[in-house]
């Protein structure tokens, strides 16, 4: 009989486009793991779609260590990381040195903890991926979100050396969207600018993260690379 696939771990998935993409893997029969840091009705939902859930809060390195130490305790084996887990927190006076602390362990300590310590996991997959989720704005820097953009470019940079590191057994690559998906209370001033500033002017939604992620898993020949998923932005 044949075994079941290994799975694919996707980071902060209780909602949006990781809820997305766990949705769509678990539709095509692809076995998912995620993390999650609150309870959601999305956490719920992949339980009952078959999902393995383990809550996890990736701001400080013992957090980490624990989800990890979790993981290895419900698989022995994984298809795929997705690092996905985020938080878009601005500079906060009086605070600065606590919110750089935070973003640089949730989107740079946690890749690089799980992807050192979880890749015996994906050497028993036959094919195997790592794919960081990182953000278009590295590109150009940002004057609000200093520290997000300079813990999501740290991200962009673990892709090089763990590709490096990894191959030719694991691909590590990453993607890097623009806009997907407007906040509830995004006001229309706020999506009028900011659909502006891309050359196809549209809010895509979490499919287009859904189909990257599937082309870097079925692609066996692109590793150390990041996907621009930004609407044109570069070009207007
Ligand atoms: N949405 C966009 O337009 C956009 C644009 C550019 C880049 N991106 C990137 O695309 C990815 C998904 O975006 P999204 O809009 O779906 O993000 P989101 O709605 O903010 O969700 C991020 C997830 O990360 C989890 N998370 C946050 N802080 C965490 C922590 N300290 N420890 C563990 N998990 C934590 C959250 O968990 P809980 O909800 O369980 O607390 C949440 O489910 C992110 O990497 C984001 O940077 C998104």
């Amino acid at each position: 009989m044949a075994s079941s696939p290994a799975p694919v771990l996707i980071t902060g998935a209780s909602q949006r486009i990781g809820l997305y993409c766990a949705e769509r893997l678990l539709s095509e029969g692809q076995p998912v793991i995620i993390s999650y840091r609150s309870e959601r009705p999305g956490v719920e939902r992949l339980k009952a779609l078959g999902a393995i859930t383990v809550q996890a809060d990736f701001s400080s390195q013992e957090s980490v260590l624990s989800f990890i130490a979790q993981l290895k305790d419900r698989t022995d084996s994984l298809r795929a990381i997705v690092h996905n887990a985020s938080e878009w927190l601005a500079e906060t006076e009086g605070h600065e040195g606590d919110v750089f602390t935070r973003l640089i362990n949730v989107h740079m300590l946690a890749p690089y903890l799980i992807n050192l310590h979880c890749a015996g996991l994906l050497q028993r997959s036959e094919t195997a991926d790592i794919i960081h989720i990182g953000d278009d704005v590295t590109r150009k820097g940002s004057h609000k979100h200093i520290a997000y953009c300079a813990s999501k470019a740290g991200m962009d940079n673990l892709t090089l050396s763990f590709a490096a590191r990894f191959a030719p057994h694991i691909k590590v690559n990453g993607i890097a969207p623009a806009l997907l998906m407007f906040q509830p209370d995004d006001d229309a001033a706020y999506r009028a600018r900011t659909l502006a500033k891309s050359a196809l002017g549209i809010e895509p939604g979490p499919e287009v993260i859904y189909q990257s992620v599937r082309y870097l898993l079925d692609n066996p020949y692109v590793t150390g690379t990041t996907l621009t998923v930004n609407g044109g932005r570069h070009v207007k």
